[in-house]
């Protein structure tokens, strides 16, 4: 075999397969054990979970619905023990209850969702030797549901557009939901992205003012987007009676584990869209050292890539002090939007076709929207529009700054090892379909169904930047695939990225969502430096119906979320499609699942 086909360090496992089970399928030499599982036990005194007497009581101190992403936050002066922070995106009534009635839920079922969404942190303890994670109920837990209060902070605190009657300050929202990926900070606080807000909200057409009609339309508000219809039981959720309480969602959250009294804050500074996530790089030399760079996508399909750039630095240290004004860090500063040219527009015939010796590459632009100061006063870099308007309906001013349609940005993280930003592109079935954006060098493929990554070469603090399409994704045997250069009968096929995130070698490693190659979705590691750059290889892959996300890939450990297993079409909890993680008869349950090697060495070494 070639040079190349011998893994880096940290992909050296045996790859595992394509495959429809109903389990998580990990590398031979490999152990595994859920962590956790929707309904287990978060808070002292929760009961165990029962699927057949599920109260919102009982559900607001256990795990909650649809874990997204997770991470680990070391507990202060507790060796071994973490906070397990993870979010709970969504809830799918007919997956959670028997005999559901599409859109008509009961009061204490709408109750039941509200409290199944949002975040948990769960003490957890490691031992050294295995990569098992045990679980600990006990007063450094907390749930954050979709009544928890939370702090708006930045340009639309206080502002018209967030007043509501419950509310006439704009300051305290209550809780938060669609949370989709996040990040971990340097400070030791979790990052959450309010994504697909929309679905929470009825009676759009009732907003009647045209410029709030227009506004709403915009974030992809209609009647039909209410799947939970939590606006009959909670007023607020009903545009028809509070039309700005949708604008309090759709934020960047922070949440401190470490005080399980804090209040969350919701940072407008970073803009308001459907937020996949949010993640940190600080800068570690040079006249910008300690300047906090957090990276966001907006998913939704033609939709943009955003950093905000802190002009306040970092203070090192995990002290309460430092933490307090770490916080405040996404406050101040300015928020850009991506633009990217490509280098070779004729490369581009929207069949995702590579030409032979060319790459998909060019420039790009960080647009300026938004400007906070020290002071808390803000400037707008976007004609016709205030800092308010900015923070608040920022789709609209980036469409003003000319920043670049892609396909669903999703997860975007900086490589620690290289410094290099990767986004995962998830898909776009509708690019270069009647009147919608045709195929660019960074979008290169219309009705895009496999998604692509981006290679972000950024200066991180400036306004221009490089990039490359690291993967053109779906079946390598296609001609509309691109592995990084490297030999494409020997990765495994990887489709709709979702999640990125980086081993300690520095390989990127992607879980996906929606697979469209007849597989179930998986977790995929892939080389990015010298011979065997673009090989990819799949480490685990989840049951039916699920997606993989939240990985955190340690070196010892490596742990995914398993969410919705067992959402397919034509099934429901009267015909479940899975039984995993319990196995029986037992309906389905999202979890978060450890995976270590036997004995305990590295991962992939
Ligand atoms: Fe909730 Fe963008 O995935
Ligand atoms: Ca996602
Ligand atoms: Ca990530
Ligand atoms: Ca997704």
């Amino acid at each position: 075999s070639a040079v190349g086909d011998t893994p880096p360090p940290g992909m050296n496992f045996a790859t595992v397969a394509p495959n429809t089970e109903d389990a998580v399928v990990i590398p031979e030499g490999y152990r595994q054990e859920v962590v956790i599982a929707w309904g287990d036990p978060v808070l002292p005194g929760a009961p165990a979970f029962d699927f057949s007497r599920q109260t919102p009581e009982a559900q607001a101190m256990q795990f909650g619905y649809n874990n997204d992403f997770a991470g680990l936050i070391p507990v202060d002066g507790v060796s071994g023990h973490y906070y397990l922070v993870c979010n709970q995106e969504y809830t799918t009534e007919e997956f959670m209850f028997t005999g559901y009635q599409s859109g008509e839920p009961t009061e204490e079922q709408a109750r039941i969702s509200m409290a199944a969404h949002g975040i948990t942190v769960v003490e957890v303890s490691t031992e050294t030797g295995t990569g098992a994670v045990t679980t600990i109920v006990g007063p450094r837990n907390r749930r954050i549901t979709a009544t928890t209060p939370m702090r708006l902070t930045g340009p639309a605190a206080g502002t018209d557009f967030v007043k509501t009657s419950a509310d006439p300050t704009g300051e305290t929202v209550l809780g938060t939901f669609a949370n989709c990926a996040g990040g971990i900070t340097p400070w030791g606080t979790m990052l959450s992205g309010e994504e697909n807000f929309d679905g929470y909200f009825s009676n759009a057409s009732a907003v009647t003012d045209a410029t709030a009609a227009e506004r709403l339309e915009r974030y992809s508000f209609d009647d039909d987007s209410d799947y939970h219809q939590w606006g009959r039981f909670d007023p607020r959720f009903d545009l028809a009676q509070e039309p700005n309480e949708a604008n309090r969602f759709g934020y960047v959250v922070e949440v401190d584990p470490h005080d399980p009294n804090s209040t969350p804050i919701k940072h407008s500074a970073l803009g308001r869209l459907k937020h996949e996530g949010a993640t940190i790089h600080v800068m570690s030399s040079g006249p910008d050292e300690g300047t906090v760079v957090a990276y966001t996508g907006d998913d939704e399909r033609f939709e943009y890539i955003y950093k905000f750039v802190s002009s306040r630095k970092m203070k090192t240290g995990v002290s309460a002090t430092a933490r307090a004004h770490n916080m405040g860090i996404l406050d101040e500063g300015t928020l850009y939007v991506a633009s990217f040219t490509g280098d070779n527009p004729d490369a581009v015939d929207g069949s995702g076709e590579l030409p032979e010796g060319e790459s998909f590459a060019g420039t790009g632009t960080w647009h300026p929207l938004l400007t906070v100061n020290a002071d808390g006063s803000a400037r707008s870099h976007v004609d016709g529009m205030t800092p308010e308007e900015v923070a608040v309906f920022t789709r609209l001013a980036a469409d003003q700054a000319g920043a670049t349609k892609m396909d669903r940005p999703e997860d975007i993280e900086t490589n620690p090892r290289t410094g290099k930003v990767y986004c995962a592109l998830t898909n776009n079935d509708e690019r270069g379909t009647d009147g919608e954006a045709p195929a660019d060098e960074a979008n290169p493929r219309n009705e895009n169904k496999n998604g692509q990554v981006i290679e972000i070469t950024d200066n991180h603090t400036g306004t221009d930047l490089t990039w490359n399409l690291l993967l053109v994704c779906g079946d390598p045997a296609a001609a509309d695939t691109y592995y990084g250069g490297y030999d494409k009968t020997k990765v495994s096929a990887i489709s709709c990225p979702d999640n990125v995130a980086f081993d300690p070698h520095g390989n990127l490693w992607i879980s996906t969502d929606g697979n469209a190659l007849d597989s179930n979705d998986g977790l995929f590691a892939i080389a990015l430096d010298g011979a065997q750059r673009g090989q990819t290889k799949q480490f685990l892959t989840v049951p039916e119906g699920a997606e993989t996300c939240g990985p955190i890939i340690g070196s010892d450990r490596v742990m995914v979320c398993v969410q919705h297993p067992g959402e397919l079409d034509d099934h429901s909890a009267d015909n479940p499609a899975s039984h995993w993680p319990d196995g029986g008869d037992t309906q389905p349950r999202p979890a978060v699942v450890a995976v270590w090697r036997d004995g305990g060495t590295p991962i992939g070494v």
